[in-house]
């Protein structure tokens, strides 16, 4: 039996599916990762560009930076990995997802029952009023770009020194109390809290399959690693699903 088939076992037997993913998920859409070889912190320092206080000094900086990847993004779709993750979401009432992806390949995808859990770089926020609201143009026609009422907007994602939603993770929290099984995408398990979360549902008695191109820190507590593409295991995985006797849709 392959490390496949038996994934696609225990999913299988599987009533509540829990399923986190990182940015190694939108690598095949050639959106570029955070760290590795060519990843956006090879390049960038995380505390020049993703920090409140980089933003407060120089917001034209830290815009031109999200305006170069809404580009990237812009033009990017989704995946065989994004679509079959959808397809979970269709095969199992009890289902969540949570990304740390800002990129909105998910909801594009068609996933509903997410939880983007560092926020999306559509969306904006007023800095004076706290309101948020999408902003699509790429590229934006003046940077930094400003609220109606003449404040900053800026990025509505998680900065590093920032905290995440109460709400998010809350319903991260249900949602590793209540699933059966994980199953961990393309992250490097580098950025708490989400690194702890697939060691959390392990000691809840739950069941972790890793999926990356390269062993993590995750790898050691998982069930289950597979090791390639997303793009090429998950697409496997929900065929071997399907085609299991033992399982049937809720
Ligand atoms: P990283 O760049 O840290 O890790 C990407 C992971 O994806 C690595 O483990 C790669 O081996 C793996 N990978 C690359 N290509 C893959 C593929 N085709 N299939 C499967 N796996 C692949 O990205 P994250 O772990 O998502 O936070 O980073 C976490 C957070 O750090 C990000 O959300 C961002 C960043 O700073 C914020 O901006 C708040």
């Amino acid at each position: 039996m392959t490390d496949i088939d038996r994934a696609a076992e225990r999913l299988g037997k599987t009533k509540n599916l829990l399923v986190i993913t990182g940015a190694g998920i939108s690598h095949e859409s050639g959106i570029p990762t955070f760290r590795g070889n060519d990843g956006l912190w090879q390049n960038y320092r995380a505390e020049e560009l993703a920090t409140p206080e980089a933003f407060e000094r120089d917001p034209e900086t830290v815009w031109e930076w999200y305006d170069w990847r809404r580009g990237i993004i812009g033009k990017a779709e989704p995946n065989g990995g994004h679509l079959a993750i959808k397809e979970l979401e269709e095969l199992y009432d009890n289902f969540l997802l949570i990304t740390q992806n800002v990129d909105g390949l998910h909801g594009r995808a068609g996933n509903t029952k997410m939880v983007e859990i560092h926020g999306n770089l559509w969306r904006v926020r007023c800095e004076r009023e706290g309101t948020t609201s999408m902003l699509m143009d790429v590229p934006l026609p003046s940077i930094p770009p400003r609220c109606k009422c003449g404040a900053l907007l800026r990025p509505d994602v998680v900065w590093f020194g920032e905290s995440l939603s109460p709400h998010a993770l809350g319903q991260a929290d249900r949602a590793m109390e209540a699933c059966d099984t994980l199953i961990v995408v393309g992250t490097s398990g580098a950025v708490y809290p989400v690194a702890s979360f697939p060691s959390t549902v392990k000691s809840r008695g739950g069941f972790v399959i890793e999926i990356n191109t390269e062993p993590t820190p995750i790898s050691s507590i998982a069930n289950i690693a597979l090791y390639g593409k997303s793009g090429d295991i998950l697409p496997e995985l929900v065929k071997a699903l399907r085609s299991n006797p033992a399982f049937s849709p809720s």
